[in-house]
């Protein structure tokens, strides 16, 4: 059990861990089979803003700043989840991004990426604010107080769960849900992009909302 779990509000029992986080991930499966419905186009496929992703947020970037949904007007906001230590979606996903807003062209400068973290123990700002400078500078990491991020995951239905690993007190990785979420200047939600996707394929799925 983790110290981000037990401040999460859930209303299964603190003391009662694997409740906690099914009662998490059951919401974000909904979210997410939601999403994978909408981004396959299929018949059955849900208006976007039917799926009630996004809200506001009250966040601490890298360099120590107060960032809230609302501290990028007129942006079109990309949003990430995930950690610093993961070993290979997280960085593959925003060396993606990265390289997508480079091929956005004067597009790119109506776009505010964010990677907000779901790791903050290990995420510091220091931390957040060398990392992703390693993708692209205009990469804006996020971490917060724990209630703080435990909304914005319950916002956009993120779902994590924490594998332990060796035996040594801080080892542990964490399986996390992998969407790429463009939202409009207004909050809206507008399109998820699978982490998966290519440069290419993110690039067209950003630009095609983008005058
Ligand atoms: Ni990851």
């Amino acid at each position: 059990m983790t110290g981000r779990r037990n401040n999460k509000p859930r209303t299964a029992p603190v003391n009662r861990p694997g409740l906690a986080v099914a009662a998490g991930a059951g919401a974000a499966i909904v979210v997410l089979a939601g999403l994978l419905m909408w981004a396959m186009g299929s018949g059955a496929a849900r208006r976007a803003d039917q799926l009630h992703i996004g809200g506001p947020f009250s966040l601490v970037s890298g360099e120590g700043v107060t960032v809230t949904d609302r501290s990028f007007p007129g942006k079109y906001l990309l949003i990430y989840f995930g950690y610093s230590r993961c070993a290979d979606v997280c960085p593959a996903t925003l060396n993606t991004m990265a390289a997508a807003l480079g091929r956005l062209g004067g597009k790119a400068m109506r776009v505010q990426p964010l990677f907000i973290t779901i790791d903050p123990q290990r995420d510091t700002p220091a931390v957040l604010h060398h990392y992703v400078g390693t993708f692209s500078p205009r990469l804006v990491g996020l971490t917060g107080a724990p209630g703080a991020l435990a909304r914005v995951e319950d916002e956009y239905g993120v779902a994590s769960i924490v594998h332990r690993e060796g035996g040594a007190a801080k080892g542990y990785a964490l399986d996390h849900s992998s969407v790429v979420y463009l939202m409009a200047p207004d909050g809206r939600f507008l399109a998820p992009i699978p982490a998966s996707a290519s440069e290419m394929v993110m690039v067209r799925a950003i630009g095609k909302y983008i005058d």
